[in-house]
């Protein structure tokens, strides 16, 4: 810290004080013991870079929260967020508004052919909790089956959903959610290796349908590719088994899209990379590049015909919010002008190609996995074993300190539990993609020494 001649703090830095006191004495902070919680207060952006109140800057390898696909500021989404908010900033949901309107008619455009109709919220969890009540209206069911390795968001509805260990704190949560084994090969359930295996990850919900009874089950919900829980990307024909098993059972197929939608993994939607159609799919994040709060419910013209002499008994406040929206079809736009999809594609290639070298010379790496900007190294501690460097739902004192070293050095990595979630903005410059590899690169011998070599 830099203080003036007599070492007082300087005005500036009081200010920085007080802000940092604010922020521990009066803000409930997410996801961590309340007296743990320390981070620097960020004041700016711009790209994929952006800085805290102290000038420290950050390069931004996980998009915040894998939401910032289009950067910091971008200057599009921002001129659009002014213009609707120089016209009109609210108004209710039973009204039209032209930025839901121009929207919807763009998520028409952009999601898989099937999908026509768009249900606004404000984020990823209440979209899912509206994609459940939507199929459970629509069958006439009430189960729906998730899987472990998944986070669907926080509500609680949502939170039962997920099946990760964020829930624990939240059960019993709601009825009617059944839970299946993942398509993740790395550790394979079954103790099988694909494609040998004839995909029984798949066959496995096939057989929890008919357990559960199928006339009891509204729907199966996945996340096409497993963000949060680990970039776990299905094998080939996995998403496909799963569309022919919820279609002959008159199950729903649900795609949480919420953190790989709009380009993250090198097409607009990951059920893309398996030409599957879901009934339902959810997204968020992306859609406005996380500069306004904004969720989606797409939806099939089926269950969209449904609704035709019905009632939605759904609804929210703030529900295709006109800045939220002009900001969302801003940012659509700026995915196509700018080419961003096949940039993911493009720049996904070198970074996945980088981690690959790097598991050459870093026992630590266990795998290497991904699509477009939005990838993993799995840690462990001895590769043949496949032993974690961390256990599920714990940390490791190297990955801390990899994290740690990588702030102090200007560069913001994502870590959970054993893998680094590796997702910068799709604006990201090739020497700023390559900046931060060089990092990493460097860093992890901190993981190699946790090894057993
Ligand atoms: C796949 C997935 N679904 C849903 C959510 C919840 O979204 P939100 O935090 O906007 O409620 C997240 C958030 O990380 C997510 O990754």
């Amino acid at each position: 810290m830099t203080t003036d001649s007599n070492h007082t703090p300087t005005a500036g830095q009081s200010a920085h004080a007080e802000i940092r006191k604010l922020e521990r004495d009066y803000v409930m902070h997410s996801w961590c013991v309340q007296s743990q919680y320390q981070a620097p207060v960020v004041v700016g952006g711009e790209g994929a870079t952006f800085w805290d109140m102290d000038g420290q800057r950050y390069l931004d390898f996980s998009s915040q929260a894998m939401c910032n696909n289009l950067g910091h500021q971008h200057p599009k989404v921002v001129a659009a967020i002014r213009e609707q908010a120089s016209q009109l900033c609210f108004i209710q949901g039973s009204w039209g508004s032209i930025p839901r309107a121009r929207l919807a008619q763009k998520l028409a455009q952009v999601t898989p052919p099937n999908l026509v109709k768009t249900f606004f919220t404000n984020g990823g969890a209440e979209a899912n909790e509206n994609a459940l009540k939507i199929a459970r209206w629509f069958t006439g069911r009430n189960k729906i089956i998730t899987r472990y390795r998944s986070y669907h968001g926080a509500s609680a509805g949502a939170m039962t959903l997920s099946g990760d260990p964020r829930r624990w704190a939240a059960e019993p949560g709601i009825p009617g959610v059944v839970r299946a084994l993942d398509a993740y090969c790395y550790r394979c359930s079954f103790g099988l290796e694909y494609p040998s295996c004839g995909l029984r990850c798949a066959e496995h919900i096939d057989e929890l349908i008919h357990l559960e009874g199928p006339d009891k089950v509204a729907a199966v919900l996945v996340e096409p590719i497993v963000g949060s829980n680990g970039i776990i990307v299905p094998p080939d024909g996995y998403m496909q088994r799963l569309r022919e098993i919820c279609t002959a059972n008159n199950v729903l197929l649900i795609c949480d899209e919420v953190m790989t939608g709009f380009g993250r993994t090198g097409k607009w939607f990951a059920s893309q990379h398996w030409d599957v159609e879901p009934d339902i799919l959810v997204t968020a994040k992306g859609l406005t590049s996380a500069t306004v709060p904004l969720g989606a419910v797409v939806i099939s013209n089926e269950i969209a015909s449904f609704f035709n002499d019905r009632t939605l008994f759904a609804g929210l406040t703030y529900l295709g919010h006109p800045l939220a929206c002009a900001a969302g079809l801003a940012a659509v736009e700026a995915y196509e002008e700018e080419g961003l999809i096949g940039r993911s594609q493009a720049l996904g290639e070198r970074m996945l190609g980088r981690l690959r070298e790097m598991q050459q010379h870093h026992p630590s790496i266990g795998e290497v996995r991904g699509k477009g900007l939005f990838a993993a190294i799995e840690l462990v501690k001895d590769r043949a074993t496949r032993a974690p460097l961390a256990p599920f739902n714990g940390s490791s004192p190297a990955i801390a300190r990899i994290v740690a070293e990588g702030r102090k050095r200007g560069v913001s990595f994502a870590a959970r539990w054993n893998f680094f979630i590796l997702a910068p903005p799709l604006v990201i410059t090739e020497d700023e993609l390559d900046q931060a590899l060089d990092l990493l690169d460097e860093l992890l011998i901190y993981a190699d020494e946790e090894t057993t070599r």
